[in-house]
């Protein structure tokens, strides 16, 4: 069949790897991709956000199964406008509804359906401009440090820990009444801050059945020991040393189903991944966040874990058959490094030349921001490039990926040398 991959990130890229392997593969196109998504897929230069083009592409080229890498396009309603459109209604389209994707989308919606549904999170509250008082002196109540979390989509910037609670004041100030994040912090909700080490759990549903996927393990923070700005994700690991048998069954039970079980109790349709962002706390695991897709730069150590065809593991999702489907997975570890623009999180240029690419051996690499352009490949974002290598432990894996990233280079790269340095 031909299949359409929404964005283009290390993500998509990945997703393009894997499918492309696919026997049931005929024709990938990735919508808009990068320069790693090219030799493997057609790059189509049109917005996930755009339906009109999105549906235009999906006709022209008769494509059967539509994967939506972003979280844009969900929380939009992509998956609504194939629903509700008659010509597009038979296309295999992975990503939830709109209504599913309002767990990432609002984070009071996110608090409230955990709420709901008996599901370990931090106590909150959550703050309109109106109620800017109240909210200071709830902050008051509380112990630092103090979690302000911007209701809506702020590209991962959206939540502050502060230790001082006259900043923390004026903060949530700036965040309800001075727009800090537009639209977003319109809306702030408020929350007990939760002491413990973090780590991610993957589960792709059909509404029905779920198939919990490796979990992995991200480092968002620029600098090394963990600190400085946060990024978008400066490397991963899978699976989470610490995530034992015990803490699965716990986050399997307390978390995964009631989680799918209530989007079924709610009759939400959803149809694809919930990434479900954990915080252990004296061996007991709360959800800190919910996402509606795969995470970037998780997926780069994920899905090369998942030695089950991706394509049958999306259709059974598209067909709510995922209890007939045993997914495998590759006992290997898996690590990635990003390699990220000078200047990142904050500005950075662009159109720089990679060189060394093709000197890399025994390691995968994925592109995130690239764009080739007269035979050369330049950068074309702040996370340029992914390195991801298996073996046995995740040490040996990073190795790999260590030894490689010396090849590599580009004017002003930048990377983390101590991923997985707290396991
Ligand atoms: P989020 O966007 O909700 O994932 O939050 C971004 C980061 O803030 C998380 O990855 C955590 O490191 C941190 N964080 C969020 N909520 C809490 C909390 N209640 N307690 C401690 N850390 C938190
Ligand atoms: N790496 C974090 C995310 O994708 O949200």
């Amino acid at each position: 069949m031909n299949i359409l991959i929404l964005g283009s990130g290390g993500r998509e890229h990945t997703f393009a790897y894997k499918i492309s392997q696919s026997k049931r593969c005929d024709n990938l196109f990735v919508a808009p991709g990068n320069a790693g998504t090219e030799p493997i897929a057609t790059n189509i230069a049109i917005q996930p956000t755009d339906f009109e083009a999105v549906k235009k592409c999906v006709l022209e080229n008769n494509i059967e199964m539509i994967v939506v890498g972003p979280e844009d396009p969900l929380v939009q309603g992509i998956a609504n406008y194939f629903a509700e459109t008659p010509e597009l209604k038979n296309v295999m389209l992975i990503g939830p509804s709109k209504r599913g994707a309002l767990l990432e989308g609002s984070k009071q919606r996110a608090k409230e359906f955990m709420m709901q549904h008996n599901i370990p999170t931090a106590a909150y509250e959550s703050f309109t401009a109106e109620s800017l008082e109240a909210g200071k002196i709830f902050l008051e109540k509380l112990n630092p440090p103090y979690v302000l979390k911007a209701d809506g989509l702020a590209a991962g910037k959206g939540v502050l820990i502060l230790n001082d609670l006259n900043e923390a004041k004026q903060e949530l100030e700036n965040m309800l009444a001075h727009s800090k994040f537009g639209e977003a912090s319109s809306k702030v909700v408020i929350e007990e801050f939760l002491d413990g080490i973090e780590l991610s759990v993957f589960v792709l549903t059909d509404g029905k059945n779920y198939k919990i996927l490796p979990t992995a393990k991200d480092y968002k923070r620029i600098g090394e020991g963990d600190t400085g700005l946060n990024t978008g994700g400066m490397g991963a690991i899978s699976p989470v040393p610490f995530a034992d048998e015990a803490l699965m069954k716990k986050i399997e039970d307390r978390i995964v189903k009631p989680t799918v079980n209530g989007l079924a109790e709610e009759k939400i349709d959803y149809k694809g991944f919930v990434f479900i962002g954990l915080i252990k706390v004296n061996n007991e695991p709360y959800v800190i966040e919910y996402n509606v897709r795969m995470g970037d730069p998780e997926t780069e150590v994920v899905l090369p874990r998942i030695k089950t065809d991706l394509v049958d593991l999306f259709e059974a999702t598209f067909k709510q058959t995922l209890n007939n489907i045993t997914i495998e997975i590759d006992e290997r570890a898996a690590t990635t490094v990003m390699l990220v623009s000078g200047g990142y999180p904050e500005d950075y240029e662009k159109g720089k030349e990679i060189s060394g690419l093709e000197n890399v051996e025994g390691s995968i690499i994925f592109h995130a921001g690239t764009k080739s352009e007269n035979g050369k490949i330049l950068t074309n974002g702040g996370r340029v490039l992914a390195v991801t290598s298996m073996d046995t432990d995740f040490k040996k894996a990073l190795k790999k990926s260590y030894q490689n990233i010396e090849k590599l280079s580009f004017d002003r790269m930048q990377y983390r040398n101590d991923i997985g340095f707290d396991l």
